[in-house]
């Protein structure tokens, strides 16, 4: 298919591009290049527009023949959007309202969009399959329930059909440590935890240890950024035979808690990782876990690097070898 990747000079895009190149898909990269980064183009072509740029989005969307979007491009750190709403409202809705009417101008059909496990706010039960309550405790959340429930009226009042994958922890990196996770600021635990190690970034702090937990820390699903690409891949694929709107949680359905991910990591590195504990995050659930037996059945997607040591060991190989990369 020809498809055009928004945000795919970023973390989870720039993977995916590689896995839809993989696949034999032709792939057009579409970023602001605000957080993300020209050494993962690839070779794509990119088009440099920010999604707000009404105008030029849809006249470079036009005539290009693209069969689909999946869409990446979004601001997505949760304290940043505590403190700046409105840009985070304008981004993320408003620049995926505007793709979505460039789309349509130009009749392409089809949009798969990174939502996130932030929708589900705090979980009502273990495993959070795609009924759970959607009661988004963060500005981060909220903007993406918001652009869920817009394309989903724009599914029903049009041909127009879009997938939403709800990550949980996105986490790792190629094996071949060309992509990898590079945000400034890093707010996530893994590239924390190994560049604390390597001497490369700041000390490493906890946000809280009482968390009603099995070692008082909190729990989370981490899933191997290869994995979440290749779920795109299935998704774009199996719209050319379905239609209309669908959403899929896309976790490993095992929760890892900050103290054993941090134990994995120091395996990777193979040496100690000092931290100290700080007091709670606001907005922290004490557990994140998501139930993907639906992407599993009806994607036919299994996730193959389902385990902490494998996905920090890839961290681990990224954080040894990007210096080389990043130019
Ligand atoms: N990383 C995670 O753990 C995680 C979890 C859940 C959901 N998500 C979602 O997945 C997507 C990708 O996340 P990521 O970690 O790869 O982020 P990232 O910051 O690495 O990538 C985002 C990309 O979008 C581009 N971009 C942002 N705003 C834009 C705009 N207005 N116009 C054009 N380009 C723009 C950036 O330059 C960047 O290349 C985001 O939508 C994020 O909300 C990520």
């Amino acid at each position: 298919m020809k498809l055009l990747v928004t945000g795919g000079a970023g973390y989870v895009g720039s993977h995916t591009v590689r896995a839809l190149l993989a696949a034999g898909h032709d792939v057009t990269i579409l970023d602001n290049l605000s957080t993300g980064h020209r050494w993962a183009l690839q070779g794509c072509e990119l088009i440099p527009v920010d999604l707000r740029d009404t105008h030029n989005l849809s006249r470079r969307l036009k005539k290009r023949g693209f069969e689909g979007v999946l869409h990446f491009a979004a601001k997505s750190l949760v304290g940043e959007s505590k403190n700046h709403p409105a840009i985070y409202y304008q981004n993320n809705v408003g620049g995926t309202t505007n793709l979505v009417r460039a789309m349509q101008a130009a009749d392409i059909p089809r949009l798969v969009f990174s939502s996130t496990a932030a929708i589900f706010g705090n979980p009502v039960s273990d495993l959070i399959d795609e009924d759970h309550p959607k009661a988004p405790i963060n500005v981060y959340g909220q903007t993406k329930l918001v652009v869920e429930q817009m394309l989903q009226a724009v599914c029903e009042s049009s041909e127009f059909s879009a997938t939403c994958l709800r990550y949980f922890n996105a986490a790792g990196a190629n094996n071949d440590a060309k992509l990898g996770e590079w945000h400034e600021p890093e707010t996530h635990l893994i590239p924390n935890a190994l560049r604390a190690a390597a001497g490369t970034g700041n000390p490493l702090t906890l946000f809280g240890d009482d968390y009603p937990t099995n070692d008082g820390t909190c729990v989370r699903d981490y899933i191997h950024v290869d994995d979440l690409a290749s779920a795109h891949v299935a998704a774009i694929e199996k719209m050319n035979s379905s239609s209309g709107f669908n959403a899929f949680n896309l976790g490993n359905g095992n929760g890892y808690s900050v103290k054993e991910v941090i134990t994995a990591c120091e395996k990777a590195v193979g040496a100690e990782i000092p931290y100290t504990i700080g007091s709670r995050r606001e907005g922290d659930p004490a557990t994140l876990v998501a139930s993907s037996a639906k992407a599993r059945s009806e994607l036919g997607w299994t996730p193959e690097h389902d385990s902490i040591d494998e996905i920090a060991r890839s961290a681990w190989n990224w954080e040894c070898h990007r210096r080389d990369n990043l130019t």
